[in-house]
């Protein structure tokens, strides 16, 4: 039976140097907390402080093995550098778009490596064959690829807390590269909005030049899936606190000190992206323009510490004590300050109190991922509890906000927006405030943390064990068995694309000359007495020649155009009729478009034009892209060509001339009674939708995308059956 590894920087408890535990609070800990799956987990995770501090570190890891958890033990060196450092002075602040708060260290960066690579290992020394693991948040961005290829079928998958910014903030990162290349070593990846998915993915595009749909991408052989898994709040957590024979009396407790004022709730970590400083400007603002009612409303603000030692929050702390003063020094008078500042966290049965009674939540981030305080506030208003229902204002920049569409939004930077808010709020009738947490409740209460992870975890079970995933790659079989029909005499035709299939695309199309094994394999297959082979290639004659030429391979070039027998001698025309007129009036227009489109360029070929794009901005290229083959499609009609959108290619050629037409030709002229084509993309479509008349025929698609092909692979597998071919016929 598989188990479920869970990882997380932060441990659901916190263990001090005696031994003792204690809970941990932030969004990650009481959601994953509230999860509650019926499955055998271990978490792995740090336990709070500096090795050092323990006495007995072994000790304490016999403790912790017995309830499941694998502790990752922190110097104060590593907590300087990977936590406070690289995790909550650089990530921390880029990710929630306050670029001028992040700082930027290499050894920082040192620090997040290593100990990225310290929790893969204690992770490997838990993990089984076929466990998952699900790795939480970006403090371990690297952590899925350095578990690759470690254990036969760990299913990875990797759920970011925080918001994915923009990619032109992400860019800013020096080591921007690096943790993309990590995160993708999952097979499931994780975002609470679609907006940070599609901020993830245009991070891919633009720093790493990888195209990926919505669903996720095809990257190293494997699918990476991607998805919008929007996190709920503990509802049975709160729901059996509440439902406790003492919860009346706390609930009654705080009822009495509030006195009959009317509460102003908020409850967050002490944490510049909650917007605290802005907050406290909106109380001001408010208190000056409604004196009426300085005396009925009471801000409760509870503001637990938070990564205290790192510089930014301890300033925080002290602007917020400073205004805290100097508000309540202003409008508070003998027997009421306005402003209750409460530095410190609170049980959750309390918490639930002050939800339940409080007149207006206040969830005001400037950033924030999703925000579980708003939803645990909807999920404890109850008419049981307080005669009158409550108003969430929730900041327009929380996650959460894309859900409580039934909420006051406001603008956390809009000091007056959130002060009318305030006044809507207090304002409000008691039947609007009623249906409008009704709304919202609902939904909230189905969509809680353990259904928030039985769907990302149902996803991850679903990619495929190691055993499916190698028979979609695995060529061995198909290698083994063509070369004992070639053994027994039959007469094999291989036809191989030559971009795509035996090379990977690389910007300058002149650069991707073989590698260096390429040649001698070919020279070898082409040896083979019942071997026949041709390179099918869109590229011109000149370079199939240089490259190709002379290893007794026959060369065909520009889809089919032309072709040289063997590779030596001279290049033949299939059709020495082809019409090549047409190409007067489109070059014209491919030159326009190449003056308005920066990095691309016209290729001329004898049979064709070809207009590329892959040096272009990704996202314009692909635009003007499609305008171009709308215009190709009028200016086209009526001229016999061909017009086709490969690999960041688009190419108009001559009508007679297809790949498909030259492979049917040598099928016959070379008398095969087996053949095999292999390319990747649609040009190839002709020549892997052939049906040769008594010929026993494989298709082989390379990558992604439709095809009529029964066998798919990527360029490795490609090459790894070349090789397992050659190597089966010598043995
Ligand atoms: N919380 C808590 N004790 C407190 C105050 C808050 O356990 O005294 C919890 C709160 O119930 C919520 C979490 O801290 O579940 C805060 O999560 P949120 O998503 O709002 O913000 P994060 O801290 O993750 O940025
Ligand atoms: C946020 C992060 C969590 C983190 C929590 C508390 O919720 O997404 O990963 O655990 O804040 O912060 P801390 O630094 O104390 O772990």
């Amino acid at each position: 039976m598989s188990k479920l590894i869970m990882v997380s920087n932060r441990l659901p408890v916190k263990i001090h140097a005696d031994g003792t535990a204690e809970r941990t609070t932030g969004g990650l800990a009481s959601a994953l907390e509230g999860a509650a799956l019926e499955i055998e987990q271990v978490w792995v995770g740090w336990p709070g402080g500096a090795e050092e501090d323990f006495e007995d570190t072994e000790k304490v890891r016999a403790e912790l093995k017995k309830s499941g958890v694998a502790p990752v033990f922190l110097t104060q060196d590593e907590l300087d550098g990977f936590y406070e450092g690289y995790s909550n002075g650089t990530l921390w602040p880029l990710l929630h778009y306050m670029v001028e708060r992040a700082r930027f260290s290499r050894d920082w960066w040192e620090a997040y490596r290593q100990v990225n690579e310290k929790f893969a290992e204690v992770i490997m020394e838990v993990a089984d064959e076929g466990d998952q693991v699900w790795i939480h948040d970006y403090h371990l961005f690297l952590v899925p690829s350095l578990l690759r290829g470690q254990k036969k079928g760990l299913k990875v998958g990797f759920f970011l807390h925080t918001p994915f910014c923009t990619s032109e903030i992400f860019r800013v990162l020096p080591n921007r590269v690096e943790l993309l290349k990590g995160v993708l070593g999952a097979d499931v990846i994780g975002f609470h909005t679609y907006n940070y998915l599609r901020h993830f993915r245009s991070a891919l595009l633009r720093v790493l030049g990888w195209e990926s749909e919505t669903e996720g991408m095809w990257h190293k052989g494997r699918e990476v899936r991607m998805g919008v898994y929007p996190i709920g709040h503990n509802h049975a957590g709160f729901e059996s606190v509440m439902s406790q024979p003492d919860f009346p009396a706390i609930l009654e407790k705080h009822r009495q000190e509030l006195a009959g004022k009317r509460m102003i709730l908020n409850v967050e970590r002490l944490d510049y992206t909650k917007g605290l400083p802005e907050k406290l400007a909106a109380m001001r603002r408010f208190l000056t323009l409604h004196p009426d009612k300085r005396d009925e409303v009471l801000f409760v603000l509870i503001a637990v510490p938070s990564r205290q030692g790192v510089k930014e929050y301890d300033l925080l702390t002290e602007e917020v004590q400073r205004e805290v003063g100097a508000i309540n020094g202003e409008f508070g008078r003998v027997g009421h300050s306005p402003i209750q500042f409460l530095h410190r966290g609170f049980p959750i049965a309390d918490l639930a109190a002050f939800y339940a009674l409080c007149e207006v939540c206040l969830v005001t981030p400037l950033r924030d991922g999703m925000n579980l305080v708003a939803k645990e506030f909807l999920d404890c208003q109850r008419p049981e509890f307080s005669d009158r229902p409550g108003v969430l204002i929730l900041s327009e920049f929380a996650g959460a906000a894309q859900e409580l569409s039934h909420s006051i939004q406001v603008n956390p930077y809009d000091i007056d927006d959130v002060a009318e808010a305030l006044n809507r709020a207090l304002e409000m009738p008691d039947n609007e405030r009623r249906s409008r947490i009704d709304m919202m409740q609902g939904r909230l209460r189905k969509q809680d943390s353990g259904n928030w992870a039985r769907r990302f975890l149902k996803d991850l079970e679903k990619v495929p064990d190691r055993e499916e995933r190698v028979a979609i790659m695995e060529m061995k079989p198909l290698a083994v068995q063509l070369a004992e029909e070639v053994q027994a005499g039959r007469k094999l035709g291989l036809f191989l694309d030559y971009d795509g299939t035996l090379r990977d695309f690389v910007d300058v199309p002149d650069h991707a000359v073989p590698d260096p094994d390429l040649p001698g394999l070919i020279r070898d297959l082409a040896a083979v007495g019942n071997i026949s082979l041709a390179v099918v290639s869109g590229r011109p004659s000149t370079f199939l020649e240089k490259h190709l030429g002379g290893l007794g391979a026959t060369l065909v070039g520009e889809h089919g155009y032309r072709w040289l027998d063997g590779g030596s001698g001279d290049w033949q025309l299939f059709n020495p009729h082809v019409n090549t007129e047409w190409k007067h009036s489109i070059r014209e227009h491919l030159e326009q478009v190449c003056l308005l489109t920066p990095g691309t360029h016209m290729e001329e070929k004898q049979s064709a034009l070809v207009w590329h794009y892959r040096k272009a901005d990704p996202e314009f290229g692909a635009w003007r892209a499609r305008g171009l083959l709308d215009e190709l499609t009028g200016m086209a009609a009526n001229l016999p060509v061909t017009v086709h959108h490969g690999q960041k290619i688009v190419e108009i050629s001559s009508l007679q001339v297809s790949k498909g037409v030259a492979v049917e030709h040598f099928i016959k002229e070379w008398n095969c009674s087996l053949a095999l084509v292999a390319g990747d993309d649609q040009t190839d479509e002709t020549m892997i939708a052939l049906e040769p008349e008594g010929v026993e025929f494989f298709a082989v698609k390379v990558g992604k995308g439709s095809t009529r092909a029964t066998y798919r692979t990527d360029i490795t597998g490609m090459r790894v059956f070349l090789e397992a071919l050659r190597d089966e016929l010598r043995r």
